[in-house]
């Protein structure tokens, strides 16, 4: 972040406090959404011990799709060697994607429907906004795989307590014509404030005091200080007006909450940037590698948003054993293995991007990359995968 604000002669301070970001992720050419959502899947049924065969739904939230008609899962269904009776889709709603997976999910084990077996929810995404754009600093790429099972591990999600909310708004978009979004970043704020309030009243009315009996306050993390702001209008709902740093006690009372319920789990946001439809669960699995043991038994809350605008609040118990998984779900390991780009390198990166789909060769030892699962070029208008 220091080096792109230098870039863009920016102060510093803006992205790294202002915006609370430290580093972000940026994907090559070779990785795109279908690699990204097919290695987090395959870490998540390794790391959990789950036989492909248990897996009776698969869904992928996406808002950085690689085909207007094809979806990305068909690709990770394949690549995971799935059973054909598996039922296989993709959702879009920008950041949301994912969410509206995961109640989907759940609405198919609790109909019956899935006798037995479990769904696979991918959140995988690619967030591009442009270079020199307000939203530049605000980039990000990765996947979050989960496994939704009747017997959850890690976390039950109450179907009594998950409040929606549904508005047409035009904060953040992406023409059919754009590899970039659009944004109108200050009123995307508003309208994800708005959102907060709207589904958070829907799960749990207006008068209910939560929040002294949660253990965290999960948020959709475009960026971190957003998290912020997310916690204060959740704070002010229960206080019932507006907390301004003009009255001390109530700002202490704010930033002391924030301090406990959310700002812990951070720290894979301000990491990786924001990757959109799984941003929000990079923020749970910050929760569960730290503090599956201390919270066991505690309730949290987890509020998704994506722009357009749609969103879900929901509130969910840690799971007792929890903790047992935490290697398996810890990205350090991936995360340390990351390569510091320089401002020409990601610029170039960028530019390549942009020709990406239409190449028909592309060799991912060109951008360092080996050993993984990489998109290698467009021939005959289909796209290629190969294992390196
Ligand atoms: P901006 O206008 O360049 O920045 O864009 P700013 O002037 O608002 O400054 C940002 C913060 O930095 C402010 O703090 C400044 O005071 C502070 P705040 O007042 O907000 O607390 N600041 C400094 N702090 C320390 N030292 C300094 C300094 N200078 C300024 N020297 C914006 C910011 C987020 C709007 C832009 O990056 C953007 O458009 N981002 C993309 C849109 C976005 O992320 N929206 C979030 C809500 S919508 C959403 O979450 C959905 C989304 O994920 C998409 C989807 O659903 O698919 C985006």
């Amino acid at each position: 972040m220091t080096d792109l604000a230098e870039a863009r002669d920016v102060d510093p301070g803006k992205y790294l406090q202002g915006l609370g970001q430290r580093r972000m992720a940026i994907a090559s050419p070779c990785e795109d959404t279908v690699t990204m959502a097919a290695d987090a899947a395959t870490r998540a049924l390794q790391g959990f011990d789950i036989d492909p065969a248990e897996i009776g739904t698969l869904i992928v939230g996406t808002e950085t799709g690689v085909d207007h008609s094809k979806p990305v899962a068909v690709y990770v269904h394949e690549l995971l060697g799935l059973d054909q009776r598996c039922r296989t889709f993709e959702t879009k709603h920008a950041c949301y994607g994912a969410m509206a997976g995961l109640t989907a999910s759940m609405d198919w084990i609790g109909s019956g429907r899935a006798r037995g077996r479990k769904a696979l929810v991918i959140a995988s995404d690619i967030a591009r906004y442009g270079l020199k754009t307000a939203g530049e600093p605000t980039q990000g790429a990765g996947a979050v795989a989960m496994v939704i099972a009747e017997d959850p591990r890690l976390l039950a999600i109450d179907p009594q307590r998950i409040g929606d909310y549904t508005r047409q708004v035009m904060d953040f978009w992406r023409p059919l014509y754009s590899k970039y979004a659009f944004a109108d970043g200050h009123y995307s704020i508003q309208c994800y404030l708005d959102a907060l309030a709207g589904a958070r009243v829907d799960a749990v009315g207006e008068e209910a005091e939560l929040l002294a009996g949660l253990g965290a306050c999960l948020y959709h993390v475009p960026f971190v200080k957003m998290a912020f702001k997310a916690h204060q209008r959740h704070l002010e709902m229960e206080y019932g007006g507006p907390l301004s740093k003009d009255h001390t006690e109530a700002w202490r009372m704010l930033t002391d909450s924030y301090q406990r319920l959310a700002a812990p789990w951070l720290g894979l946001n301000a990491e990786i940037g924001n990757i959109y439809t799984g941003s929000l669960f990079l923020a749970l699995i910050d929760l569960l590698r730290q503090a599956a043991e201390g919270l066991a038994g505690r309730e949290i809350s987890l509020f998704s948003y994506g722009s357009g605008c749609g969103a879900t609040y929901c509130i969910g118990r840690i799971g007792d054993r929890a903790a047992h998984w935490r290697e398996a779900l810890d990205p350090a390991e991936q995360l340390a293995a990351r390569r510091r780009l320089s401002i020409e390198e990601y610029e170039g990166l960028i530019g390549d991007t942009e020709q990406a789909d239409t190449v028909e060769r592309l060799d991912p030892a060109r951008y360092g990359l080996d050993g993984g699962l990489y998109y290698v070029g467009t021939r005959d208008h289909r796209r290629q995968y190969s294992r390196g």
